[in-house]
C-alpha cells in the first residue's frame, strides 16, 4: 500500500480527448483543482477521426439554418430514441463552441467573405459542418490540448485508470496504473467526469485505436451506474477495405459531402434503391435530381449518398451481399470522376495521402474501395442531460462514453459538437460538485482489493494468450453483433461471450509490470468481454429494427419500442435488463421534428420496393 502513489484533486477527468478537455478547462476554470488523466500520449484521441467537421447552426452557407433544424435532423436521424433534451441543448449551444473554438486558435477553412466554411454531411439538411479541410477533429484536439497546457492543468498521460473508488454510494476517486512502471495510481477526487470514449476494439473491423476498450462504460457500470441503448452501434459507412492491414481505417463522410458517390461493381449508384420512406421527401429520386443537387445546392431534394449513415452502411453490406461488391469486399466511393484533382487535395488532403502511401490509389484519378467499419456507439453511460450527472453521485460522464444524445444513429459531425457542449457542461457540474463537498473518503481497504485484482494476471495457473483472447472477441462481435442480427446469432454470441471470460480468467502474463502490453491488455479484456456482453443481451431484447440496431428477424421499427430505452445495470456481478419510457417530447418541440415514427426500415438493407432480405 506504501508504495502506491496518491493524488488528490477537487475535478479528475479520465479521458482526454475532446469531452475530456473540455471538460477539464471548465471544471478549471470555475476554481476547480483540476486533473486530466489520460491511457494514451495527450492528443491521441478517437477525436481526430472525426475528419470531415463539427456540426454547429451557424447559417455561413445556408442563411436558413438555425438551431431548430439542427435539432429536427438530429432527431430524425437518431429514429427519435434520442434524449429530446439533449439533442435541444447540442443544437442550441454548438455555435457558441465552435466560436469558442476559434478563439482559442482553431483556424476553420473561411468562405469568400472570410466566415468559417461548412460542409454538407449526411442527414444534415443544409450544409453545416465547419472544418479544416478533412483534419477537424485533429484541429480540435490541438486547440484544447494548447488551451489546457495553458492553463496549467495538471495531465497524466499513459496512466490507465481501471477502477472508480466510492465512498459510501458516491464515487470518490479512482484507481490505475502507469503504463510504463506498471505502478499503481489512486486519485481522491470530489467529482469524476468520464470521457473515456466507445468500446470498438470488441470488433475486428473499426475505425477505432487500441485504446478504445470499453473502460469508462465497464467502470461505471462495475460502480453501479445505469447505462442505456448498448445496442446501438454506428457502424460508418465508409472505411478502407484494402490492404488488410489498414481495413477499417476511416475515410471521411466529407468525400461524399464534397461530391463523392457510391457506385457498386458494376458502376451503378445504388444508393437510389435505398431511400427509406422517413427521408423520401428529402432525397433524390434520380441520378439527374441528385446531380443538380450536388451542382445547385437550392434544389431541396438531396442525394441519396448523404442518407444518415445507418441506412448507408445497411445498403453498401446488402449490395455486398447481393454479390454486387468489389474484388476485396466493399463498395466503390468515386470523386475523381465528380471534382478536379486540385480540389480533391485541398479539400480532402488526408484522404489523399491515406490512399496513396497506403493503396497505391490516387483518388483524383481512381475511385476507393470501401466499406462499412465499426466506428460509434451511440449507447453508454445514462446522464442527466443539463449536468451530465450519471446515476451515481460524485460521477459524471461526457462524450462517446455517455447515452442519449444521438438516439438509434448518430449524424456524422454532430460528435464533435455533442463533445464540446456536454464536456463543457459536465465540467461545469463537475466544480459546482466539489464546490459544495467539504471532503470525500478513499478507502485503503478498496484500494487493496483493486490492487489485488490488478495484479492477478501475474498470478494465475492459465495459459491462454491475451492477444488471442481478443482476436477470437472480435470475430465473434463482427460476425454475430454487426450490421445484421438474428436471435439465434445473438444468444450464439452471448454463449460465445461466456466461454471468453473464462479464457480472460485464464489469462497468465509474465515478466514485470514495466512496460507490459500483454499485462494491460489482460486487463482490458475484462472490459471488452463486459461491455460487448452489454451489447449483445441489449441487441437481444430490442426486439425491432431502429437506427444502428437491425434485426433481420424484427425488420421494422416498432412504435412501442421507439418509446423505450433499454437499461443496463450491474447487480452482485451480472446484468440486469429492463427497460424504461424515453422522456416524451414536449409538444412545442415535437412540431419541428414532423412525422412522428419512422417508418419503412427493412432489416438488411434491400430496396423497400423489392421487399425481402438478402
Ligand atoms: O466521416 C467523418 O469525418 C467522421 C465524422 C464523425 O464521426 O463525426
Amino acid at each position: 500500500m506504501n508504495d502506491i502513489e496518491r493524488h488528490d484533486y477537487d475535478v479528475v477527468v479520465v479521458g482526454a480527448g475532446g469531452a475530456g478537455l473540455r471538460a477539464a478547462i471548465e471544471a478549471h476554470a470555475r476554481g476547480a483543482r483540476t486533473a486530466v488523466v489520460c491511457k494514451s500520449l495527450l492528443g491521441k484521441a478517437h477525436t481526430v477521426m472525426a475528419e470531415g467537421g463539427i456540426a454547429a447552426a451557424l447559417a455561413n452557407v445556408w442563411k436558413e439554418d438555425n438551431w431548430k433544424v439542427h435539432f429536427r435532423d438530429t432527431m430524425r436521424g437518431g429514429k427519435l430514441l434520442n434524449n429530446w433534451r439533449m439533442a435541444q441543448l447540442h443544437a442550441q449551444e454548438a455555435p457558441d463552441r465552435v466560436l469558442e473554438l476559434e478563439e482559442w486558435g482553431a483556424l476553420f477553412d473561411r468562405t469568400k467573405d472570410g466566415l468559417i466554411l461548412q460542409r454538407d454531411f449526411g442527414g444534415h439538411r443544409y450544409a453545416r459542418l465547419a472544418h479544416v479541410g478533412d483534419r477537424t477533429g485533429l484541429e480540435m484536439i490541438r486547440t484544447l490540448q494548447d488551451h489546457v497546457v495553458a492553463q496549467g492543468i495538471d495531465v497524466f498521460m499513459e496512466c490507465t485508470v481501471r477502477h472508480l473508488l466510492k465512498d459510501g454510494d458516491r464515487v470518490s476517486g479512482a484507481i490505475g496504473y502507469w503504463r510504463q512502471t506498471g505502478k499503481l495510481v489512486a486519485f481522491a477526487a470530489k467529482a469524476v467526469v468520464l470521457a473515456t470514449g466507445g468500446v470498438g476494439k470488441a470488433w475486428k473491423i473499426t475505425s477505432n485505436s487500441w485504446e478504445y476498450t470499453g473502460d469508462g462504460i465497464a467502470m461505471a457500470l462495475e460502480a453501479g451506474a445505469d447505462l442505456i441503448d448498448m445496442e446501438m452501434t454506428q457502424f460508418h459507412p465508409t472505411g478502407m477495405v484494402w490492404p488488410p492491414s489498414v481495413r477499417g481505417l476511416l475515410v471521411t463522410e466529407g468525400v461524399r459531402g464534397d461530391g463523392g458517390t457510391l457506385k457498386n461493381k458494376s458502376g451503378e449508384r445504388f444508393m437510389f434503391k435505398y431511400i427509406p420512406d422517413f427521408f423520401r421527401a428529402d432525397t433524390a429520386d434520380t441520378e439527374r435530381e441528385a446531380d443538380a443537387w450536388y451542382e445547385d445546392k437550392r434544389n431541396n431534394r438531396r442525394t441519396p449518398d448523404l442518407l444518415p449513415r445507418d441506412e448507408v452502411a445497411r445498403a453498401i453490406n446488402s449490395e455486398v451481399k447481393a454479390g454486387r461488391g468489389t474484388e476485396h469486399g466493399g463498395v466503390f466511393l468515386d470523386i475523381a470522376s465528380r471534382r478536379p484533382a486540385d480540389y480533391i487535395r485541398r479539400r480532402l488532403p488526408s484522404m489523399y495521402h491515406q490512399f496513396k502511401e497506403l493503396a497505391d490509389v490516387d483518388i483524383t484519378k481512381e475511385a476507393m474501395e470501401i466499406g462499412p467499419t465499426l466506428h460509434y456507439i451511440m449507447g453508454g453511460i445514462r446522464v442527466d442531460p443539463d449536468t451530465e450527472a450519471t446515476t451515481l453521485p460524485g460521477l459524471y460522464a461526457a462524450g462517446e462514453v455517455a447515452a442519449g444524445m444521438h438516439g438509434a444513429n448518430r449524424l456524422g459531425g454532430n460528435s464533435l459538437s455533442d463533445l464540446l457542449v456536454f464536456g463543457r457542461r459536465a465540467g461545469l457540474a463537475a466544480a459546482d460538485l466539489a464546490k459544495r463537498t467539504p471532503s470525500v473518503r478513499i478507502d485503503d481497504a478498496q484500494i487493496g482489493a483493486y490492487a489485488d485484482r490488478l495484479a492477478e494476471p501475474f498470478q494465475r495457473s492459465g495459459n491462454e494468450n491475451p492477444y488471442q483472447v481478443q482476436a477470437d472477441l472480435q470475430e465473434t462481435m463482427h460476425d454475430l453483433v454487426g450490421i445484421i442480427r438474428t436471435k439465434s446469432e445473438l444468444e450464439e454470441a452471448l454463449v460465445r461471450l461466456e466461454r471468453l471470460r473464462a479464457r480472460a480468467a485464464r489469462v497468465r502474463v509474465s515478466g514485470t509490470r514495466r512496460y507490459n502490453p500483454g499485462w494491460h491488455l489482460a486487463l482490458d479484456l475484462d472490459n471488452l468481454i463486459g461491455v460487448s456482453e452489454a451489447v449483445a443481451r441489449s441487441a437481444l431484447l430490442r426486439e425491432e429494427s431502429r437506427g444502428g440496431h437491425t434485426r433481420e428477424d424484427f425488420p421494422k421499427p416498432d412504435p412501442e419500442w421507439g418509446k423505450r430505452n433499454v437499461v443496463v445495470r450491474q447487480r452482485d456481478g451480472r446484468l440486469e435488463l429492463a427497460t424504461e419510457p424515453i422522456p416524451s417530447v414536449p409538444d412545442e418541440l415535437r412540431g419541428l421534428i414532423g412525422e412522428d415514427k419512422p417508418t419503412g426500415q427493412v432489416a438488411t438493407g434491400a430496396p423497400a420496393a423489392v421487399g425481402g432480405t438478402s
